[in-house]
């Protein structure tokens, strides 16, 4: 399978990517960076060093600074740490950025592989508006896009109501999923159901020593913030599971709804369903054992 993720590297984008480079069955065609856990700048830098760093040949495309029409942005310091892989910073610069920028990556691409591409967007959804834009055959150019965001039957994580990549850019995910392509959300609603613990990246890092140890050594300050703020003992599989249903969607219980996505005021970023909207398939339920076992059966495969 054909793939581009669209990220915003951030540590569990970087389990994400790592899974991706192991999954045989996947072709990664890129990587297209956004702001979100960080600046745009530092996804770009993070992306390349983690694709040099798994030996993959693939371009990175850089993408929106900001939100749609917002000129500013504080990334999820907290969470993500201040460069993005918690408390490892000023990794080295790796190679340089496509010439394209993300949108123009992604309409490109689309067109090259017209009817094969997926692209599983995991950060906000600015670069999938703004391809949108300025393709409108982009939508039917792509096999499916999967975004990994939402929060339809459960409660957010940025907010109650929203969770943070919906919130990051709550206009942008309002214009895709007000004429969405073939789209699979895959949201917190079956996310917090894959959660990782610090005796799973223990476990994977004595298997895999160089990927599975960089996972765990800059995981440490994810799990510190998910135990101090959400009293949870492991982290969200949260990319790694969009990817994951990229190709192996009957591990998920889907429904099929529009999804509404407040725009404005204290519930800014909720994602609900609206059946007067085109409809998506929405991730209900999932197989969570089984997407952890997947993500470390195959992670664990690396160096
Ligand atoms: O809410 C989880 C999402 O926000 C993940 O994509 C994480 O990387 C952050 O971007
Ligand atoms: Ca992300």
């Amino acid at each position: 399978m054909k793939l581009i993720i669209d990220t915003d590297p951030g540590i569990d984008d970087a389990m994400a990517i790592s899974y991706a480079a192991a999954a045989s069955e996947i072709d990664l065609l890129g990587l297209t960076t956004v702001f979100g856990n960080t600046h745009v700048h530092q996804s770009s830098r993070n992306a390349r060093y983690l694709l040099h760093r798994l030996a993959v040949e693939a371009p990175v495309a850089e993408g929106a600074p900001f939100a749609l029409g917002r000129t500013d942005h504080a990334p999820s310091e907290r969470v993500h740490g201040p460069e993005g892989f918690g408390d490892l910073t000023d990794i080295p610069e790796v190679g340089t950025n496509h010439s394209l920028d993300a949108a123009a990556f992604l309409v490109e691409m689309a067109k090259a592989h017209r009817g094969e591409l997926v692209v599983c967007a995991v950060g906000p959804l600015t670069n999938i508006a703004a391809a949108m834009r300025l393709d409108p055959e982009f939508s039917r150019n792509i096999k499916r896009l999967v975004i990994m965001g939402g929060a339809v039957f459960c409660p957010g994580n940025i907010t109650e109501h929203a969770e943070a990549n919906i919130y990051h850019d709550a206009a942008a995910a309002d214009e895709v999923f007000s004429s969405p392509p073939d789209t699979v959300l895959v949201g917190l609603d079956v996310t917090l159901k894959t959660l990782y613990e610090t005796a799973d990246f223990e476990a994977l890092a004595r298997r895999s020593a160089d990927i599975g140890g960089f996972l765990r050594d800059i995981s440490r300050f994810y799990l510190n913030f998910y135990k101090e703020i959400g009293g949870l003992e492991g982290c969200g599989l949260h990319d790694s599971t969009a990817v994951i249903a990229c190709t192996h969607d009957g591990m998920f219980d889907m429904v099929e709804t529009g999804v509404k996505v407040t725009t404005i005021g204290s519930e800014i970023g909720a994602t609900r369903p609206d059946p007067s909207r085109p409809p998506i398939r929405v991730c209900r339920d999932v197989d969570g054992a089984g997407v952890v076992q997947l993500f470390t059966e195959r992670v664990a495969s690396l160096p």
